[in-house]
């Protein structure tokens, strides 16, 4: 996955270079493996580009020294070719007068290039990109103006896009269209800007058209045009949305990393979702009434969004309702078992992520109707599905999901509750859920410190389990997630009971395993307990105060206690120790756990 940022104004600027740097920054959580812009200025264009941060690029390729009234800019994520200058964007045309930048991925890039190179084209890069400038110039040489012939030449792509253009010949027009990748254009008073997310356009306006699929048009100050690939013009002005959070969402603050920043907002972001569910009755209700009617329900997510809907599926039979979690990357086959009378809970905080749309989009092909719960709702999934839950945790911008995770399994919580239509019983989760910003607070300051001496001994491991019964399970799959995902640790999450059918095998002396006692459904769990630690395992149990028996204490080297509340609180909270002892190992480890190697926030490629 990769960011694209571009800018037209009406006035020449001395600080474009500046400005593009700056929106590149917000967006290097989609990739970090190279940089690069490109301007138009009095009649020349310009493109500075290499292999490294946006801060480092921007340096050793003056960015600074750019100027004038229409400029692209790209971080990337590598997926056709290796990172180096030659393969990072924007790319460009034999003449150097269109450059271009794209995220996705154009699959039918090889019978293009062999059409263009028999058409006497130069390329210099092994990326799926460059083809894009080399046709836009090959429609110009037969006589199209510029919008028509990138019109013409994007009509040819298949696969998944976002791309923006600029040429010389096109004025301060920025080109752009998007299929699959997501791109938005926000509208300044004298500049158009479009990027790949609103993150780096709301320092400037907060007016924005989400793109969508298929669509196709240009900007240039004063004027946005939007049509379908298929010709039909959009009415641009119905389009324009006003974003509901301001650019403080996204700065950091006195947190030293975003991660935990993002684990400390906790006590707040869920206290923000919980408001969201009471107060905005209509969307909820809408959701309500679908999950309902529903013969069977499925819950469908990706990464720590498959481990909230697997948490969520488990409450939901917990509750005697049918539902199963799916990966979303494996959904496709068993989704052919659903059908119209089904409902599809699709869980995404991007709301973009490409296994969990094409998951959604089969859902709905089989008639099954389709709930999101998504954490932007000017969204993909958002816009596709049939109603769709806010989560309002403001924005995440660190790689791991911490308090995306922890608002979409109060999402689910609150929603199982409200279908059983039980009065008495959503009543009274409904007062241990308002307790939620001090629980969640009490919980960081109480088990934090255990987190930084926990992170000590697994800084030096290099595998470790995390083992848990009924709902302890999912949650251990996430905090195992999270320390893959930051610390690079190699661990793994089991239903505690099933360690003995093998796992257990590679338990020698000091091999630590994490507990999570949840204190519903898992009463066996001290069994297991007793089993590791006969095997010399270094054993890390957390449980609330209640289940912490003699067996317990006796079995475990290190116990940390949990505050003892309603199965709906714990659902959501008892991750958060977690989170803290993945982001505190990885500090441990030396690792920036907001810049994880090889991920990328939002997955919009197969
Ligand atoms: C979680 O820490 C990772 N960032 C990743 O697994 C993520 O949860 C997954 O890619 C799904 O993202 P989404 O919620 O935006 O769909």
């Amino acid at each position: 996955m990769c960011g694209i940022v571009a800018i037209t104004s009406s006035n020449r600027r001395g600080d474009l270079g500046i400005l593009l740097t700056e929106a590149l920054k917000k967006l290097e959580y989609r990739g970090y493996d190279s940089v690069g812009i490109a301007v138009v200025d009095q009649g020349n264009l310009y493109v500075a580009k290499n292999v490294g941060t946006v801060e480092s690029v921007a340096k050793s390729e003056n960015f600074a020294s750019l100027s004038g009234c229409v400029g692209i800019g790209h971080t990337r994520w590598a997926t056709h070719g290796a990172p180096s200058k030659k393969n990072s964007h924007p790319h460009t045309d034999c003449a150097k007068k269109i450059a271009v930048v794209h995220n996705g991925i154009i699959e039918n890039y090889s019978e293009l290039k062999n059409f263009l190179l028999s058409r006497g084209h130069v390329f210099i890069s092994d990326t799926d990109t460059e083809v894009v400038p080399h046709l836009i110039e090959e429609f110009k040489r037969a006589g199209l103006d510029t919008y028509s012939a990138f019109r013409k030449a994007v009509s040819m792509l298949r696969g998944t896009f976002a791309i923006v253009a600029i040429d010389i010949d096109g004025g301060r027009k920025l080109l752009f269209t998007r299929k699959v990748s997501p791109l938005v254009v926000g509208i300044g008073s004298d500049f158009v800007l479009v990027s790949s997310d609103i993150v780096s356009i709301l320092p400037y306006t907060d007016r924005v058209v989400v793109l969508n699929d298929d669509e196709v048009g240009y900007a240039e100050p004063g004027r946005v045009f939007i049509e379908t690939v298929g010709g039909r013009s959009v009415d641009v002005a119905s389009r324009v949305m006003k974003v509901d959070y301001g650019v403080e969402d996204f700065d950091k603050g006195p947190y030293e990393h975003y991660m935990i920043k993002e684990i400390r907002e906790q006590p707040y972001t869920l206290n923000q979702t919980l408001s969201g569910l009471i107060s905005s009755r209509d969307e909820v209700e809408k959701s309500l009434k679908l999950l309902e009617s529903a013969d069977s329900i499925y819950i469908v997510g990706a990464g720590s969004s498959y481990y909230a809907s697997l948490l969520g599926s488990l409450y939901f039979r917990y509750l005697g309702f049918r539902a199963q979690a799916l990966v979303s990357s494996e959904a496709t086959p068993y989704l052919r078992g659903v059908r119209p009378g089904d409902v599809v809970v699709v869980v995404s905080q991007s709301g973009e992520t490409i296994d969990t749309l094409l998951a959604m989009r089969e859902s709905a092909k089989r008639g099954a109707r389709v709930v999101a719960i998504v954490n932007n709702p000017l969204s993909t999934i958002a816009r596709e599905s049939d109603a769709y839950v806010y989560m309002k945790s403001g924005p995440e911008i660190c790689v791991a999901a911490t308090k995306t995770f922890t608002s979409q399994v109060l999402v689910l919580s609150y929603l199982g509750l409200a279908m059983t239509r039980d009065s008495h019983r959503i009543e009274a989760s409904l007062r241990a859920l308002r307790r939620l910003p001090e629980i969640t607070a009490s919980m960081i300051s109480s088990t934090e410190n255990a987190a930084r001496k926990v992170a000590k001994k697994i800084s030096t491991e290099h595998s470790v389990y995390y083992l848990g019964r009924a709902f302890g399970y999912p949650i251990s799959a996430e905090a195992a997630l999270k320390m893959k995902e930051v610390a690079y640790v190699h661990a793994e999450a089991y239903p505690a009971g099933e360690s003995k059918h093998g796992p257990i095998a590679l338990v020698a002396s000091g091999f630590p395993v994490v507990f999570t006692i949840v204190g519903e459904l898992d009463e066996l769990i001290e069994g297991n307990i007793e089993e590791m630690k006969a095997r010399g395992a270094y054993v890390i149990t957390y449980a609330p105060s209640d289940r912490i028996t003699s067996t317990v204490e006796r079995n475990s080297d290190l116990v940390i206690p949990l505050p003892q509340v309603l199965l709906e609180v714990s659902l959501v909270t008892y991750v958060i120790p977690h989170q803290l002892l993945a982001y505190y190992t990885s500090i441990e480890r030396g690792y920036n756990p907001d810049r994880p190697r090889n991920l990328a926030k939002t997955v919009t490629v197969f």
